[in-house]
């Protein structure tokens, strides 16, 4: 029995990790999130009920212990909300937030915005939610971290020398005061679900524990792999899992990466299989592909298994997990990029410039259409779809093990065992 697994997004996030976490987490004890923080937005649904996580792990709705590890930026407020969404869950039983995992500010979504406004056209299309301005004062060394949430004096001293550090940038006029005692009582009430999460984790799996690691966003948008600057600032590739919960690599048993039969992206950047036609229309509205967080329209661009097979090798991907296949179905033909062009020179690796992955034009390679949707789950899978499937293998290296045909749980086709 699989003790441990890893769960990483495969493309630019919101591939379907929500689903599949929350599909998965039933055979675990633990479910461990590695990185990010409310800019991710997990849509799970249970017994025609949806939620909508930001912080807490999908496992929670599988009644497990949920740990939010040191490597996340978590705002207070936000998880507060969301541990009342799922009240009947008991989250102050489940609930175990890292002591050294980092608070997110009011005025660190401020900065957000005027960073963005600075950029103007080179902005990054973020969220909003205050994470990169987070990430870069836990490395400043002048962070919050959730543990000073339960002494009010350090807190309120700690919050004033962080706005001194932004002085000349805020317009806005925050009562740090206010914000210190609005977080010391949020602690107060969180105070036993702040522990060590890295020494409960580590203890956990030497006592046999089986823990599930879930990761937000995507392997493109990594702060050292994605197609910086267009990125999060966290790290959403395997390594992530290690720094981001306090865990030696041995304890990583597999990894299963999380697609989508198709690619799309919120946010500004490179797109190389972007399409703007009928078809990304007919895929936005019928996947409804509309931004969890944000309500943004996603991007919507063919399957690119460049970008695929990249993720799998950098994360030492096992399994696969493909996400909205149905979405695909009706269509006469579906495309997939292969390879790369720069004029007539095929290009097989993805480059490291942003300036050269925006000439990049994909070589594509055609397959005829399906029809195959959720109310098939228990079929046979049609030989047009097996051949897109044998083909994401055959090129990827990993294994196709999980198909996902809706949002619900029981849409869900296992192809074989993990
Ligand atoms: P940030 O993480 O809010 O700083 O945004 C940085 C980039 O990552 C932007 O392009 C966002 O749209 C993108 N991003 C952040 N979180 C997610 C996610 O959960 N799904 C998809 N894109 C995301």
């Amino acid at each position: 029995m699989l003790k441990t697994l890893a769960v990483v997004g495969l493309q630019f996030g919101d591939e379907g990790k929500g689903k599949i976490i929350d599909y998965l987490a039933s055979r675990f004890d633990i479910v461990a999130r590695y990185q990010g923080g409310a800019n991710a937005g997990h849509t799970v649904v249970v017994s025609g009920k949806t939620y909508k996580f930001h912080l807490i792990p999908s496992g929670i709705l599988n009644k497990k212990i949920c740990v939010l590890g040191n490597g996340m930026v978590i705002d207070p407020v936000e998880l507060l909300k969301e541990m009342e969404m799922v009240e009947e869950y008991s989250p102050l039983k489940r609930i175990l937030i890292s002591e050294r995992a980092h608070v997110v500010l009011p005025l660190h979504k401020e900065m957000d915005k005027i960073e963005e406004e600075i950029k103007s056209n080179s902005r990054v299309g973020t969220t909003g939610k205050g994470i990169g301005p987070a990430y870069q004062d836990k490395y400043a060394r002048i962070g919050i971290r959730f543990g000073d949430l339960l002494d009010k004096n350090l807190l309120e001293k700690k919050i004033a020398i962080n706005s001194k550090f932004k002085e000349m940038y805020l317009k806005e006029n925050y009562d740090l005061k206010k914000i210190a005692e609005e977080y010391w009582r949020i602690g107060k009430k969180l105070k036993k679900n702040v522990v060590d999460t890295s020494a409960f984790l580590r203890k956990s799996i030497e006592n046999g524990k089986s823990v599930l690691f879930e990761g937000a966003q995507g392997t493109h948008l990594d702060v050292d792999f994605g197609m910086y600057p267009y990125v999060t600032s966290s790290n959403t590739t395997i390594g992530g899992v290690i720094t981001g919960l306090g865990i030696p690599p041995k304890y990583v048993g597999k990894v299963i990466g999380v697609m989508k039969a198709y690619t799309t992206k919120v946010g500004e950047g490179p797109f190389p299989t972007e399409i703007k036609d009928s078809t990304a229309k007919y895929i936005l509205e019928k996947g409804n592909e509309y931004g969890t967080t944000t309500g943004r329209p996603r991007r919507i661009g063919w399957l690119d298994l460049n970008l695929v097979k990249y993720s799998v090798s950098l994360s030492g991907v096992n399994y696969i997990a493909i996400s909205k296949i149905d979405i695909l179905s009706g269509l006469e033909k579906v495309r997939v990029a292969y390879a790369y062009k720069i004029g007539n020179k095929i290009i097989r690796n993805l480059p490291s410039n942003i300036d050269d992955i925006y000439r990049l034009e994909p070589v594509y390679k055609e397959f005829d259409g399906w029809e195959f949707t959720e109310l098939d789950v228990r079929k046979e899978i049609p030989k047009n779809m097996m051949n897109y499937i044998k083909f994401i293998e055959k090129f990827t290296g990993a294994k196709v093990r999980i198909l996902s045909l809706g949002p619900a749980r029981e849409n869900t086709k296992i192809l074989a065992t993990i």
